[in-house]
């Protein structure tokens, strides 16, 4: 491993690109030296770049304040020969996404992505790192396609399924035959705030496009395995899922319905959740959570205000546990979109990437 690696953020004046910026400010292995988004943005400083739009809480980074924005697109080979590698999140067609994170990835660069347009490819890796850090191995037979040495693209899932895939992962050496979730998303999910989103304040939008399909399908593939080189999903369980859009800034929630082949205690469930830890917790990522998985007992937790943030938001928090009239259990889950579910869930990516050698 490098002592530091310099890195860009490709479509840093997004919701998640500023997300990116917060959580690299500091970061003890990263370095930014490149933000990136398109031509309306390319040649200002990130601060005019942005302007109005910095959503976050806290305030930009000084050191990234007078950095020019480069062109994603247009600067792609000059972009890609100064960095090490690129976190991606931009707001695209997504065979324009495809396209794009290909170009960086044949220039030699890897690229740590949160959009969904390469995610079904079965030989990019769409990482939890807790749950199938192994699937960084398929990085092997994706050079080869790309026809590159150290390009390649690694995807983070959708930030839906964040919260009870995690939960469900242990469990599944029970069998696990049926899912139903339902999800209530945070309308960052849609890189929106109160302010750019009024309509949502005081309402629930029952459509959010394409989550259903993404928070059924995108578990089977971090749950499926190796077989010659490329994941091969998983066929069970059977997963069927509801998305709804709720009034709250951040934090997606899941009320989840599972049903096993051997049916564990409840007691059983609550140990493995406690005991369990992933390969980033054994390496001692920087942004690893050290308990992953947290059990509240208390019937009124957890809560969105209460806990999204915990382990500076890349814990899940877990409640109500009960047996289920029509399934074996049911509980609920919670995890931070923006987050364990975007930009903290694609830097923890990169740091087992980086820790596992893939980024030299
Ligand atoms: N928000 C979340 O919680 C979340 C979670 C998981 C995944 N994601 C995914 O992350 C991606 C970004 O989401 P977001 O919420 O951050 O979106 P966003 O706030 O709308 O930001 C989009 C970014 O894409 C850039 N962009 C737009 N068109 C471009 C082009 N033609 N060439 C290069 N850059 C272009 C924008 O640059 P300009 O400012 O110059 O237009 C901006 O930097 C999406 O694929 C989304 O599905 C979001």
């Amino acid at each position: 491993m490098k002592e530091k690696y310099n890195v860009g953020i490709i479509g840093a004046t997004g919701m998640v690109g500023q997300r990116f910026a917060i959580l690299l400010e500091n970061h003890p292995w990263f370095n930014v030296t490149v933000l990136a988004a398109s031509s309306r943005s390319a040649g200002k400083t990130y601060k005019e770049a942005v302007g109005e739009r910095w959503f976050m809480d806290v305030p930009m980074p000084k050191s990234m304040e007078n950095m020019i924005v480069k062109d994603a697109d247009a600067d792609i080979n000059e972009i890609a020969s100064s960095v090490d590698f690129v976190f991606c999140a931009v707001n695209m067609k997504k065979d324009e996404i495809k396209a794009l994170e290909e170009k960086y990835a044949k220039a030699e660069c890897p690229v740590m992505s949160n959009n969904s347009a390469n995610r079904g490819v079965p030989d990019v890796p769409m990482i939890i790192p807790e749950v199938n850090a192994d699937h960084a191995a398929v990085i092997e037979t994706q050079r080869k396609r790309l026809g590159t040495k150290r390009g390649f693209i690694s995807v983070k899932s959708n930030c839906s399924i964040q919260s009870y895939v995690p939960a469900l992962s242990p469990l599944r050496k029970f069998g696990i035959t049926d899912v139903l979730a339902c999800t209530y998303q945070a309308i960052s999910g849609a890189g929106k705030t109160f302010k750019t989103w009024p309509e949502m304040v005081d309402n629930i939008i029952p459509f959010i496009g394409g989550e259903e399909e993404k928070s059924e399908k995108e578990p089977l593939k971090v749950w499926g395995e190796i077989k010659d080189g490329v994941i091969v999903n998983a066929e069970k369980p059977s997963i069927t899922t509801q998305c709804l859009r709720v009034p709250v800034s951040n934090g997606h929630f899941a009320a989840v319905f599972v049903r096993f082949e051997n049916k564990p205690s409840m007691d059983e469930i609550k140990k493995i959740w406690k005991e369990y830890s992933g390969e980033p917790q054994a390496l001692k990522l920087p942004s690893a959570p050290k308990q992953f998985l947290n059990y509240f007992e208390e019937d009124n937790m957890p809560q969105t205000t209460l806990h999204r943030n915990l382990e500076n938001g890349m814990a899940i928090s877990i409640g109500r546990l009960r047996p289920d009239t029509q399934y074996d259990y049911k509980f609920v889950c919670l995890s931070h979109n923006t987050l364990r579910g975007a930009a903290g869930g694609a830097v923890e990516m990169a740091e087992l990437l980086c820790a596992k050698g893939y980024l030299d």
